[in-house]
């Protein structure tokens, strides 16, 4: 398999929640309500898995190896759009959180704006995964020679392979946290 082969598969498991998040939007529209443990499962997908996940082996490992390419002016550019854009779904997510939190204190005005993020998530994600499926990977994929495309693969597995530990560390070092503050 080639390096973007565990990628555009990862692809495919965002664009079925993307579908979902689009059915929901359709939902909160009609019913002027939203399940917050909805929007958690959402932000906890896309910052786990399309960003923390996928983003992350985009980034450290394939973009990082065509840094040190001789790229074509438009490769090294679509890159630079690339980052810029996983820099942008980061911020959406984070104003979705924010979003939510208002939401579950009770301020009806934020319904709005978690729509307006869903919105903005929606549209940003499968333009993005259709610029690297169908105008990046492939043609990128002829910068590397077998041995380095076969590193990368290896590469990897072995960073999915620490994200289930690194998610639940942080976890208990979050329930941790929670526990000091209400000893204080
Ligand atoms: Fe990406
Ligand atoms: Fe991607």
């Amino acid at each position: 398999m080639m390096p973007i082969g565990p990628l555009m598969i990862e692809h495919r498991l965002i664009e079925r929640m993307i579908d979902v998040m689009k059915e929901e939007l359709v939902l909160i529209e009609k019913e002027k309500k939203v399940a917050p443990e909805f929007i958690e499962m959402a932000v906890d997908f896309i910052r786990t898995y399309a960003d923390r996940c996928h983003h992350g082996k985009e980034e450290d490992i394939l973009f990082r190896d065509l840094g040190g390419k001789n790229l074509k002016d438009e490769h090294r550019r679509t890159m630079e759009e690339l980052v810029e854009e996983h820099r942008l779904g980061r911020k959406m997510a984070g104003r979705l959180v924010e979003a939510n939190a208002k939401y579950v204190q009770g301020n009806q005005k934020a319904l709005s704006a978690i729509m307006d993020c869903i919105k903005s998530l929606v549209e940003f994600y499968p333009k993005h995964i259709e610029k690297e499926d169908k105008h990046f990977f492939i043609p990128c994929m002829d910068y590397f020679t077998n041995s380095e495309k076969d590193a990368m693969l290896k590469e990897e597995w072995e960073f999915d392979k620490s994200l289930i530990h690194e998610k639940y560390r942080n976890i208990v070092i979050a329930a941790e946290k929670i526990l000091t503050a209400k000893k204080l």
